[in-house]
């Protein structure tokens, strides 16, 4: 509690220059295992571990929240002709997924890039087995890593940015269903499941958030109000019961759409010379803070829908902070953590290769 009024303080103390900052004895930070690595996506899983991916190794790693000891499962090398060869990948082939979900079966599912391909960690038998979608030899699948996915309640959702589908993988049959998005290459990306039972997501090029009805496999697409709303991008906050809210890479904000009404709102990246930041993942913390990282600048920034009020805690070891922070990090991934008495923020750095954590009321 005082922690927090701490934190509260200093941001008003700091609020000249735009910049929070924490004594850095409450950040931590986890250098991964495997070098080159590069750290991407975070997930916390049913068991209470945090997950990662990585963009440039076949593998997906496990930190221990208590002792921070990280744990490396190898992701198979398979391919869409040889789908159960296990080549080794000499652990660095550069396939630049950064996806990892907690499905609700209690497996952890990770992307593979541009490999196109489902991989699953089975939290049981720590064994990884890699699942091609239908149409997969279609060499547009994922061209780039901008795919998302989200752990429905009987299926792994999944975007082919570039295909332009949406796909559902049954956690018991192990089939794809693909759902083609209305608007031509409309680019899907985010995604949740929300509490209408509906698969909502962003159509990064398309400009468009679309609404999926997973069982009538109808799609309603919504145009976003560009320019005040420009390209839509990771989607992964609902509030309130009828909000959601994405990052915008060109606008430079977080936009919400009501899921009854359709409307948009926006909320402008308030951290200094922030223009060219590029919002990348958003999450939501136990006290109602929606959070959001920036690819090119090492902050971590919330603020409570409704308020004007804007924070930005500078992450230690930033020789500059603005308009680029050097070194420069990519921070992409940011997941609020909540499990074993804990109340942090993890986020990655993927060029330094290491996944950090803010303690966020300073009670550790
Ligand atoms: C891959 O392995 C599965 C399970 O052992 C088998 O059913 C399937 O036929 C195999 N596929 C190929 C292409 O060898
Ligand atoms: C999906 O569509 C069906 C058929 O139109 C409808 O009955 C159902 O309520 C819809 N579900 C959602 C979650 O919108």
């Amino acid at each position: 509690m005082f922690a927090t009024l701490f934190l509260l303080a200093t941001a008003v103390a700091a609020s000249a220059a735009g910049i929070t900052h924490v004594p850095a004895n409450r950040f931590t930070f986890i250098n991964m295992p495997t070098p080159l690595g590069l750290p991407c996506d975070l997930a916390v899983g049913p068991d209470g571990y945090v997950y990662t991916n990585y963009l440039l190794a076949s593998k997906v790693a496990r930190i221990n929240p208590k002792t921070n000891e990280v744990t490396e499962f190898d992701i198979p090398y398979t391919t869409p002709l040889a789908p159960n060869s296990s080549l080794p990948t000499a652990g660095g082939v550069a396939f630049a997924p950064c996806v990892v979900r907690a499905g609700q079966d209690g497996n952890m599912y990770i992307a593979t890039g541009l490999r196109n391909q489902l991989a699953k960690l089975d939290l049981k038998t720590f064994k990884v087995s890699v699942y091609t979608p239908p149409n997969a030899l279609q060499p547009v699948g994922n061209l780039q890593l901008l795919n998302d996915m989200w752990g429905g309640p009987k299926d792994m959702f999944l975007s082919q940015s570039s295909a332009n589908v949406i796909q559902a993988f049954n956690y018991k049959t192990h089939k794809f269903r693909t759902y083609q998005v209305p608007t031509p290459e409309s680019n899907p990306f985010g995604m949740v499941y929300a509490s209408d039972n509906a698969l909502w997501f962003t159509e990064t090029l398309g400009q468009k958030i679309g609404r999926l009805n997973v069982t009538s496999g109808e799609i309603q697409e919504f145009p976003v109000p560009v320019p005040t709303i420009d390209t839509p991008a990771v989607l992964r906050v609902e509030t309130g019961g009828d909000m959601l809210w994405f990052t915008c890479f060109v606008s430079d904000s977080i936009g919400g759409i009501n899921m009854n009404t359709h409307k948009f709102t926006n909320v402008p990246n308030t951290a200094p010379a922030s223009a060219l930041s590029v919002p990348s993942v958003d999450t939501l913390d136990r006290h109602g803070n929606i959070w959001f990282s920036t690819w090119t600048q090492n902050l971590l920034s919330y603020f409570k829908p409704g308020s004007t009020k804007q924070t930005h805690i500078a992450i230690p070891q930033t020789l500059v902070e603005t308009p680029i922070s050097l070194p420069f990090a990519m921070n992409v991934g940011i997941q609020y953590y909540g499990k074993e008495g804990k109340n942090r923020m993890y986020f990655t750095q993927s060029i330094l290769n290491r996944v950090g954590y803010l303690d966020l009321e300073g009670s550790e």
